[in-house]
């Protein structure tokens, strides 16, 4: 595979080297970032083999590194207000790390699976990607330190299986059974376009995302969500029962066109999920023929109909995502949806430039009249993924 990561928009007096310094004592060797994603459609089809459409946000996590020439990890980050994180590489093991030092320890522990000889280093992370927000905060804390290894180490590894890497490391580590999406969106995605990604084969296409006079004002509820508590791995469960049955591989393998006569096959229970997926992988296809064709506003009803998908038929929604995207609709948004896993986190809305400001009042008051937390706001514009920064 082509494309290794390659060192550009490197600021040497980056802050990060200097948070670095003052932890450690010493200069790092370097500092990486990675994206946070939204993903505009293309929701729960990624462990089904289907198509996704995300884009990386401005929001990043960097990391600067410096190896040590012993097997001990030193970790530190500016947001956890405790100290530094000590660990042995060679005593890692799933289950033995928590909180959010894992997830560092994951990509290392990931490498070392696949037969690289990775030893101990000093790393500090500065984020500010929010957590629990549905805006891949951990994807992108795992290929910020996927990166640096890489560079550091010259493992040659490309920005897919450095994804691959990742996604391991959240799978099998940090015990989270996600598909790929994130981490590809964090490592692949480029500026000014959605990653066009079909999971089955990870091939990628980078699509324009010329929004004219339209925005993506992103919403989010502040409601954390836990994709580990088993609901997800619930429904990734549910799909793979209903493939079964229905004889093939994976749902990506249903036609739209024999999806009725499918439902009528499976348990009732089963039916909704099938209908989510194979509806959402031709929402994807139709998403990205929009923007081929310079007509991005088509995409409003696309991303309505696929929140709708999301609560009634996948039911991963919740009460406080339903009133932004309702909300967002009716103060004059063209389209709006829950972006992410579900269970909480972020809402995005398809609004143009001049509505950006009332659109966002309407949210607020919406939320505050009903009691929620003050939802976090943002104009989202498609950013590069993964990089050198020092
Ligand atoms: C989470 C997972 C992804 C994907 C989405 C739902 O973000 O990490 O792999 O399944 O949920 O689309």
């Amino acid at each position: 595979m082509a494309e290794h990561t390659s060192p550009h928009e490197r600021h040497p007096e980056h802050p990060v080297t200097h948070h670095f310094q003052s932890v450690f004592g010493t200069e790092p060797e370097g500092v990486w970032a990675a994206p946070g994603r939204i993903n505009l459609i293309g929701e729960h089809t990624d462990y089904n083999d289907g198509f996704v459409l995300p884009l990386a946000i401005p929001q990043h996590t960097s990391v600067a590194v410096r190896r040590r020439s012993d097997d001990l990890l030193r970790l530190h980050s500016r947001q956890a207000d405790g100290p530094t994180v000590e660990l042995r590489v060679a005593d890692l093991a799933p289950g033995s790390v928590t909180g959010w030092a894992k997830y560092l320890a994951a990509v290392v522990w990931a490498l070392r699976e696949d037969g690289h000889l990775i030893g101990g280093a000093d790393l500090h992370i500065d984020s500010d990607v929010p957590a629990g927000a549905g805006l891949s905060s951990s994807a992108a804390l795992e290929c910020a330190v996927a990166t640096a290894y890489n560079d550091l180490n010259g493992l040659g590894l490309s920005r897919t299986e450095l994804a691959l890497v990742a996604q391991r490391a959240e799978n099998e580590f940090v015990g989270v059974p996600c598909g790929v999406m994130d981490q590809m969106a964090s490592m692949c995605c480029t500026a000014d376009a959605a990653l066009f990604l079909d999971t089955r084969d990870l091939g990628s296409r980078q699509v324009p995302l010329a929004l004219d006079g339209l925005r993506l004002l992103v919403i989010d509820t502040r409601v954390k969500h836990d994709l580990a508590d088993g609901a997800y791995a619930k429904l990734r469960a549910g799909c793979e029962r209903a493939a079964e049955a229905l004889g093939v591989l994976t749902l990506r393998d249903l036609p739209s066109s024999g999806l009725a006569e499918a439902l009528d096959r499976l348990p009732a229970e089963l039916r909704p999920l099938v209908r989510h997926v194979v509806t959402e992988n031709a929402r994807v296809e139709q998403a990205v023929a929009l923007l081929s064709a310079g007509d991005p506003a088509g995409l409003g009803p696309i991303l309505t109909a696929g929140h709708a998908s999301l609560r009634d038929d996948y039911r991963v929604s919740c009460p406080e995502t339903d009133l932004a995207a309702a909300t967002a609709e009716a103060a004059g948004a063209l389209g709006a949806r829950m972006t992410g896993g579900g269970f909480g986190g972020s809402v995005i809305a398809l609004v143009s430039e001049v509505m950006v400001g009332s659109v966002r009042e309407a949210v607020l008051s919406a939320f505050a009249r009903a009691g929620h937390r003050t939802p976090r706001t943002f104009v989202a514009t498609a950013s590069a993924g993964a990089r050198r920064l020092a």
